[in-house]
């Protein structure tokens, strides 16, 4: 698809985004937490890695029974990231860096502390008691069959009134009604409040699971893991599309904003469902599909995912790519095998940044953070709490950022909330700095090639070979502009012909000189080798 208009070209299309876990970005006040001051300090580095905005997992008031993913204010900033003035201060200071400010926002639950479900539980006939879903038990048990994506019932039994609410995630997680035509309202207001300060845009957090069935039908079994059922009654029910088709209204009356909306699926992914979020340019602007997260290290594998997910993005829908986040491993030990674990770093990095959507970058991914070995009775994570020792949760990926090879990984003066790795007296931002092969140096460059060729940042995606024998290549292409990226999957060397280009000179690459000349006809590959051209 070329650009219609140039102006169409806004900041969460062409840009890059880089998403901050707040918790273990940098710690200003020594309390171990990291706050909005310490992602003020480190404004710099984030802006001078290349990227266009930031997305803030949650910095709403919490009791944190799932780190902020439970708000019981949506207009306060929860006192251990600081207070509204700091927040006011952040969006000022990002806008002077030129970075766009994208928060978490979660429609689908609150926390029980939020004095909205505090009201709706206090009586049956409370005006707010149909903001949230309550039934009567059936035979002495819950409603019916449903099961909470983090196991068990998702029905906790309400003592007072003898109802059940429904929560998809933990109890403390009560899921708000969204087929009560009062809720839309209440939330616009909520995302007002946030875009008249100059917030740019919004993450949805599970937004296909707003809606629920109206005659709350038992789900299907399903034999396996997860919890041996089909969501069909509980998830991307039709009118979840049309509520955020509503959303997308209100904010298209703010300039330049967007929406982001996570698709919760299972392993391996379904693109399909995610890319139908963008209800072709009516919906959300983009949505995060985990399918190539969920693929095996292999270039073939890779290719199907971006194919099928090219292919359903409807035409007047944009893509967005990424490889890990805070609730999944972190991507280089997703990788296979021990051995040239940073190489395959590259090529997946190279891969993010040269094909068609958004890339998000996970804080840390850039230094190739690892998996944190977390001790037993270190787990945070309420998910580890429940299932340890069988699955040790998600706080493996989300440790402190390492800055220097000081203590604590330069994060905090205090005590870490989590431990930080200790690989950070090697792998660390500063160190990363000065080094000119380094990982952190090789996202610098790619992400300035691709600041510099439009191709990258809009071009159309033409596979040139699909996967075979290890090797991913395709081009961008945007009218006289052609840019060709040639990745090798595999520790061996290879030959390729690319009959449909002649040659290209080198913009960026692990093996060859920049501006160097390659005919494509009979092109030796390198193990692992990154090549970006100008064709
Ligand atoms: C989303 C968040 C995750 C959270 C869950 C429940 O999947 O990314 O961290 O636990 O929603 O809010």
């Amino acid at each position: 698809m070329e650009p219609k208009q140039p102006d169409s070209w806004t900041w969460w299309k062409h840009g890059v985004i880089y998403h901050i876990y707040p918790r273990s970005f940098f710690d200003s006040n020594g309390d171990g937490i990291g706050d909005i001051r310490g992602i003020i300090s480190k404004l710099d580095y984030i802006s001078d890695l290349g990227v266009d905005g930031i997305w803030l997992s949650p910095v709403f008031l919490s009791p944190n029974a799932d780190f902020g993913y439970d708000v019981s204010d949506y207009r306060s900033i929860d006192p251990c990231y600081g207070t509204m003035d700091d927040f006011n201060l952040l969006i000022e200071k990002a806008h002077e860096h030129s970075l766009s400010v994208i928060l978490d926002m979660i429609l689908n639950h609150t926390s029980t502390e939020h004095p909205w479900f505090q009201e709706s539980a206090s009586s049956r006939f409370n005006s707010k008691r149909h903001w949230y879903i309550w039934r009567d038990g059936y035979n002495g048990g819950p409603p019916n069959n449903w099961k909470s994506s983090v196991g068990g019932s998702a029905w906790e039994l309400d003592e007072r009134s003898g109802q059940y609410y429904y929560h998809s995630f933990f109890k403390e997680q009560p899921d708000l009604n969204w087929r009560n035509p009062m809720l839309p309202q209440v939330f616009f207001d909520e995302l007002k409040f946030w875009l008249d300060k100059g917030v740019d845009g919004f993450r949805l957090d599970v937004i296909n699971l707003i809606v629920k069935d109206k005659k709350f039908r038992d789900n299907p079994y399903l034999f396996g893991l997860p919890f041996f059922q089909k969501h069909v009654f509980t998830r991307n029910r039709r009118k979840s599309l049309k509520i955020v088709m509503e959303i997308r209204k209100q904010i298209d009356q703010y300039k330049d904003r967007v929406l982001v909306g996570e698709i919760y699926t299972m392993p391996p992914g379904n693109s399909e469902i995610a890319a139908s979020y963008l209800a072709d340019g009516k919906g959300i602007h983009m949505a995060f599909d985990f399918s190539l997260i969920f693929r095996s290290w292999s270039a073939r594998n890779y290719y199907k995912c971006i194919r099928d997910w090219y292919t359903n993005i409807p035409e007047q829908g944009w893509p967005c790519n990424v490889l890990s986040n805070h609730d999944l491993f972190r991507s280089i030990d997703r990788f296979p095998w021990r051995r040239n674990k940073e190489e395959k770093a590259r090529v997946a990095a190279a891969l993010l940044l040269t094909i068609k959507g958004t890339p998000f970058i996970y804080y840390g991914e850039e230094i190739g953070m690892r998996n944190t070995k977390i001790g037993y009775s270190d787990i945070k994570d309420p998910l580890g709490k429940r299932f340890r020792p069988f699955f040790t949760g998600r706080d493996k990926a989300r440790t402190p950022m390492q800055w220097n090879s000081g203590m604590h990984g330069g994060f905090t003066t205090g005590q870490p909330w989590l431990p930080v790795n200790s690989d950070s007296v090697t792998r660390n931002v500063e160190d990363y700095k000065v080094d000119q092969s380094s990982l952190l140096n090789f996202y610098k460059n790619l992400i300035n090639i691709r600041k510099e060729n439009t191709a990258l940042q809009q071009g159309r995606w033409v596979a040139l070979i699909t996967g075979r024998n290890g090797i991913l290549a395709y081009a961008r292409i945007l009218n006289d502009e052609r840019i060709v990226v040639v990745l090798n999957f595999t520790a061996r060397k290879k030959k390729i012909s690319l009959p449909e280009h002649s040659f290209g000179n080198v913009l960026f690459s692990t093996h060859r000189n920049a501006e160097d000349i390659f005919y494509f006809q009979a092109l030796r590959i390198y193990p692992f080798e990154v090549s970006i051209y100008k064709a």
